[in-house]
């Protein structure tokens, strides 16, 4: 596939080095179409190493060539990350005022936007109102991530993650390109939990835990690029893959119900939320105060805690002797002194009753948060194990949606 990645003049312009690597990693052929603004931050050299081609930012260079128009007509897609608070601007009012304008004028293809800008900017109405009319007129104006900013600042504005503006863009073409996604999951409804319950203790705190939600969200991404209607229920508010539903929940119980209701229908389900197994037996009302013991100021509280459900069980339980939906589990697994990560593992399949259970490596700094993860896949039933990693979360992704598929064509 032609992919033309536009690189706007913001300081996140050095994801895009990672961003062009997925892509020609991928087998793509990437033209790199920087702004002169962005030339401030990483340089022609880095993109022309990077890419294998020369990178193009002049409309009057090799004039003969009509590169003004001949970038955007052949493209199969064109990706602008970082897309700042101007280029969104330039692109709802039809400005072309160099080469990568000129090509956003031009495409005929998808056309994919990651903004990256200070939230003050983001939130601005002017570039509020430039993002409604882009994607009114069917561009892919993906939400910039929440966090830290350039400065000490925080707040939305932050440009997506590689991976996820990888996964968003190749979905937006149905990613024709990628070996495998041949839309072997057309037709199928999918249904995904993704990030960590909170289990709030007061109107202010909650017991939580590190899950991301990265897995869940590639998972979604690559059903979506498969042809799967996808839902994602989900904890975290990460930009969702285009045409995926998200249905936002925070809690393990309300997930559960999210899921149980969703769930009849479907002809797939991945558990891969960390659900907390506990939760506080009560919530207060009101914040609870240092001093809530007037009789001992010092005190500590004690926060009771009660068992959560087991979602996966339940899912399983539902579907009763049926053989949809095909049921997924993850399981987070470190080995200890009593056993392997796989007998843990092993004996959690049984457990649960699942289809498949995802062994996941986990433990300080590895998996959760993390780009890259090591897995098992275990099938009931049977007694191979295959081992995908350590891999980005979209090639786990789809090796799941590889066992999915197999195990739909032979249950
Ligand atoms: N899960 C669930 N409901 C819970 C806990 C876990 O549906 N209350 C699901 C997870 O989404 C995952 C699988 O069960 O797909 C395994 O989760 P994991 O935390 O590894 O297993 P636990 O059952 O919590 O077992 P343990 O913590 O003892 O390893």
């Amino acid at each position: 596939m032609r992919i033309v990645l536009g690189v706007s003049g913001g300081i996140a312009a050095y994801k895009a080095c990672s961003l062009l690597r997925r892509f020609t990693e991928s087998g793509h052929d990437v033209t790199v179409v920087p702004t002169a603004a962005s030339l401030n931050f990483v340089g022609e050299a880095t993109w022309a190493a990077l890419s294998g081609r020369p990178a193009q930012h002049e409309v009057f260079e090799q004039v003969h060539e009509v590169p003004h128009v001949r970038l955007g007509q052949s493209a199969d897609l064109v990706v602008v990350a970082p897309a700042t608070a101007d280029v969104l601007a330039k692109a709802a009012h039809g400005m072309a005022d160099d080469l990568l304008t000129n090509t956003l004028l031009t495409a005929r293809c998808p056309v994919v936007l990651a903004p990256a800008m200070h939230t003050e900017m983001w939130l601005h109405p002017a570039t509020q109102a430039n993002v409604a009319t882009l994607r009114e007129r069917g561009v892919h104006v993906m939400d910039p991530a929440s966090g830290r900013l350039t400065g000490a600042d925080s707040g939305p504005g932050r440009l997506a993650e590689p991976d996820e503006i990888a996964a968003y863009a190749l979905a937006a073409v149905g990613d024709q390109a990628r070996p495998g996604a041949t839309g072997d999951l057309s037709g199928c409804h999918v249904l995904i939990s993704a990030g960590g319950t909170r289990e709030a203790l007061d109107p202010v705190r909650y017991l939580g835990n590190r899950s991301s939600g990265k897995q869940g969200y590639a998972l979604a991404a690559d059903a979506a690029a498969r042809g799967a209607r996808v839902t994602l229920v989900s904890t975290t508010e990460r930009p969702a893959p285009p045409g995926v539903e998200v249905v936002t929940v925070e809690s393990a119980l309300e997930l559960r119900d999210a899921m149980l209701a969703r769930a009849a229908g479907a002809d797939a389900v991945v558990m891969a939320a960390a659900v907390a197994d506990f939760r506080p037996a009560e919530r207060a009302t009101s914040k609870i105060k240092k001093t809530h013991d007037p009789a001992d100021p010092d005190a500590a509280p004690t926060i009771e805690l009660v068992r959560n459900p087991d979602i996966l069980v339940e899912l399983v339980q539902q579907r009763g002797p049926a053989s949809a939906p095909v049921i997924v589990g993850f399981a987070a697994e470190t080995g200890d002194e009593h056993g392997d990560l796989l007998s843990y593992a092993r004996e959690k399949l049984e457990r649960k009753g699942c289809d498949l259970l995802v062994a996941n490596e986990v433990g300080e700094g590895v998996t959760f948060g993390q780009d890259i993860s090591t897995v098992h896949l275990l099938r009931r039933g049977s007694e191979d194990v295959r081992t995908v990693g350590p891999a980005d979360k979209s090639a786990v992704a789809a090796a799941v949606w590889d066992a999915v598929v197999a195990m739909r064509a032979a249950p």
